[in-house]
């Protein structure tokens, strides 16, 4: 993503464990106790190399999590503390609006190098 308004500006990288795995692989429908990770670099000026880290954002199924639709949302920025934007109106309004036909997780098996 190179547009720098994006909140998402930078490189990033997606980290899906076992069974958020099969998910992808089920065409995104992710059991229970699924977890998505994913790390964000800022570019470096001039080069196509990682920058500094920027943040890290993570969802976790969690059938508590009842207002946005049993995903745990959690974002911090690069020195690990919580980055402060809100869950549901923030990390979830634009999941929803941009893949609520596929389990509100936005990437596909497609967007993994297998
Ligand atoms: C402006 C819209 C927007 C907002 C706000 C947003 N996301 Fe995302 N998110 C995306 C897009 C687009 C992707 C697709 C992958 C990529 O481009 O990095 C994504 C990907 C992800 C992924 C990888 C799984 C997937 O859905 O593809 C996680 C985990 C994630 N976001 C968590 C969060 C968290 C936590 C927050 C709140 C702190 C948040 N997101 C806020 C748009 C958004």
């Amino acid at each position: 993503m190179t547009d720098k308004n994006s909140l998402f500006y930078g490189i990033h990288y997606i980290y899906a464990d076992k069974k958020a795995f099969q998910g992808y692989k089920a065409g995104n429908r992710f059991p229970e106790g699924s977890t998505i990770v994913v790390d964000y670099f800022n570019i470096k000026p001039g080069s196509d190399a990682d920058g500094p880290k920027n943040m890290v954002v993570m969802m976790r199924k969690d059938k508590r999590q009842k207002e946005t639709a049993g995903w745990l949302f959690a974002g911090y920025g690069a020195d690990g503390k919580p980055s402060g934007l809100d869950p549901v109106s923030t990390c979830f309004g634009c999941h929803q609006k941009d893949a609520a036909q596929r389990d509100h997780v936005i990437s596909t098996i497609k967007d993994f190098k297998l």
